[in-house]
């Protein structure tokens, strides 16, 4: 099982790494609300920074729509089923957001500085961009911020749910089930010259019609970069006729 009490300081930046992902989730959350709740597939979670950042912003969905009147909570919106090549052994979740030291106006993170330095500089929690973005999501406690109790029992229901050791390829064709959301991020690299028949497979059989598929890089794919990487693969390629791109490296299902 994973450790779920181990608490670190943790590299921001893997949090709501592709922004504009968050703000089309927010959106298909908040117009496609319905008694059952949105079934959304990650596949390769890393260490759940992921899970936890689509969680946090359903979370400040929830919260709009609770300020419009409507009643719902979390689990109703959104369930997250995960699909993971490691065990879950090898997961190592990590919730704090830090601290900074310094005064409020120049914060900085803390890396670079001496233990001494640090008793003699003053601390504020360190509050990235994401949590004034998506406040419901976080809280504040011993003076920093953590996710909230209910996005971190969300994700470890998750994970309890979640297929791990399991490859995506393995699932594919055994799956009944379709999804309306699917996170693929970061993992056609992994598949080597695979990689474009099963994003082909997983666009075609997992994916629900009218569904998005998540499908950015931060490295190499193919000779290209980043979102040029999936860019190139995607469009003009026969394979992917039934895709059409609405974000960055955000394709949904026409046909
Ligand atoms: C670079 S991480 C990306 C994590 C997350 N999607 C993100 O973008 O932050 C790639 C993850 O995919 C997993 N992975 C690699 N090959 C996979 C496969 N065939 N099926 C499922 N997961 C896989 C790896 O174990 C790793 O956790």
């Amino acid at each position: 099982m994973v450790d779920f009490s181990k608490i670190s300081a943790v590299d921001r930046s893997k949090f709501f790494r592709h922004k504009t992902d968050y703000e089309l989730l927010g959106r298909y959350l908040e117009e496609n609300i319905s008694l059952k709740p949105v079934n959304a597939l990650v596949v390769g979670v890393g260490n759940l920074e992921e899970p936890l950042s689509i969680l946090a912003t359903a979370a400040e969905t929830v919260s709009a729509l609770r300020s419009r009147g409507i009643s719902i909570n979390l689990a109703e919106l959104l369930k997250l089923s995960l699909l993971e090549a490691r065990t879950k052994e090898e997961i190592s979740p990590v919730y704090s957001l830090g601290k900074g030291y310094g005064s409020e106006r120049s914060l900085m993170g803390g890396i670079f500085l001496t233990p001494e330095q640090k008793k003699n500089l003053p601390q504020h929690p360190l509050k990235p961009r994401f949590v004034d973005d998506y406040p419901a999501g976080f809280e504040l406690r011993g003076g920093e911020y953590f996710f909230s109790e209910e996005v971190v029992d969300r994700v470890q229901e998750a994970v309890r749910e979640g297929k791990f050791d399991t490859r995506i390829q393995e699932v594919i064709d055994r799956s009944a089930i379709r999804y309306p959301i699917i996170f693929f991020n970061n993992v056609i690299t992994h598949l080597g010259a695979d990689g474009e028949r099963i994003t082909k497979d997983l666009t075609t059989q997992l994916l629900e019609r009218e569904g998005i598929v998540f499908m950015h890089h931060s490295g190499s794919l193919g000779d290209s970069k980043g979102v040029g990487g999936i860019t190139k693969m995607v469009e003009d390629n026969p394979n992917f006729v039934h895709l059409q791109r609405i974000g960055p490296a955000v394709y949904r299902r026409k046909i």
